[in-house]
């Protein structure tokens, strides 16, 4: 299956990563959100980090133009979906949205559309259950930056057929990112393995083990991690990741991914990480 014709619900950091990608690759992108404002800023940032690409030398002047001219925007996501291949959600991660979303999505996409979830945390299965097409609902899960990080988790339900991870998986090269196939199991591959390294970064900086700053010179000097995991932590956002610790402790049942007490604490303060300016470290 070709994809030509895509969308993009969602136009917060991952929403117009995702769609930047795709239309600096030729594929055509509406980028839909409720909020108006919000894609104005959206299409500003994109500009701004095509003009980082620019500046770089990693594409064209022409290119950053082009790209523009892909990506349309709009509030209403049934007339942005009327006539696409192919549609990735990116909207918060909370069960109920997602819930109302796809119900929208599978009521006004044509039939044979690929519905795609950028989630980190929910599952597909869950999410392809509620839809009349669930052999044609994927996971597809970015990572931030979308233009820089190569990598895209290509997940597959219960009921996901091998053509639709197919024209996934081939898109995601299109692209320019290697696609990893995985299965529909609570934080996918990436978050199982990420989020308790930076769960025992936090409880070592609770239990006084080292400062955070040195825990995460740790990493970066000793592993050779591009940042540390305090650094990493305040950059996916506190909240973000006390959510997936959440959702790995509850649904795979074991203490090892029991969110540490200091993070559930900075969360409560409203210490999110670099959104709001505090969290391990503090930002301008
Ligand atoms: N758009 C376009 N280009 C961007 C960009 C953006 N948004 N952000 C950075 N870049 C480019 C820069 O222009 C630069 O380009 P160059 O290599 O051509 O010079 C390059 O990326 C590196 O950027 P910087 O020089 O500004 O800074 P760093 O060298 O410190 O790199 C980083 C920044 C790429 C973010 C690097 O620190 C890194 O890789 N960090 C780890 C990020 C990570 O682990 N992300 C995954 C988070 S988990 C997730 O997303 C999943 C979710 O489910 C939680």
């Amino acid at each position: 299956m070709s994809i030509q014709q895509t969308a993009v619900v969602g136009a917060g950091t991952m929403g117009n990563g995702i769609a930047h990608v795709l239309a600096l690759h030729g594929v055509s992108v509406t980028l839909i959100d409720v909020d108006a404002d919000r894609l104005d800023a959206a299409t500003d940032t994109i500009a701004q980090n095509l003009d980082r690409q620019v500046e770089k030398d990693r594409i064209a002047p022409d290119d950053k133009t082009a790209t523009l001219d892909r990506v349309g925007t709009t509030t209403d996501q049934a007339t942005g979906v009327a006539d696409v291949d192919l549609v990735v959600e990116a909207v918060p991660e909370e069960q109920a949205l997602k819930a109302e979303v796809f119900d929208a999505l599978d009521a006004h996409a044509p039939a044979d559309a690929i519905l795609a979830s950028n989630t980190s945390s929910i599952s597909i299965t869950w999410i392809a259950a509620r839809t009349e097409r669930p052999e044609r609902v994927i996971g597809m899960h970015f990572f931030n930056p979308v233009p820089v990080m190569s990598l895209v988790e290509v997940v597959r339900g219960q009921r996901t057929t091998d053509a639709t991870f197919e024209a996934v998986a081939g898109l995601s090269e299109e692209l320019d990112k290697t696609p990893v196939e995985v299965e529909d199991y609570p934080g996918f591959v990436s978050n199982r393995v990420l989020m308790p390294m930076i769960n025992e970064a936090i409880f070592c900086v609770m239990e006084g083990v080292a400062a955070p700053e040195d825990i995460d010179t740790v990493m970066t000097l000793g592993m050779n991690h591009p940042m540390g995991p305090l650094t990493l932590a305040d950059f996916i956002g506190l909240d973000v990741c006390l959510h997936i610790l959440t959702v790995l402790h509850e649904d795979l049942g074991e203490d090892k991914y029991r969110p540490c007490p200091l993070l559930r604490r900075k969360v409560t303060a409203g210490e999110l990480g670099r959104k709001t300016g505090e969290g391990f470290f503090t930002y301008d």
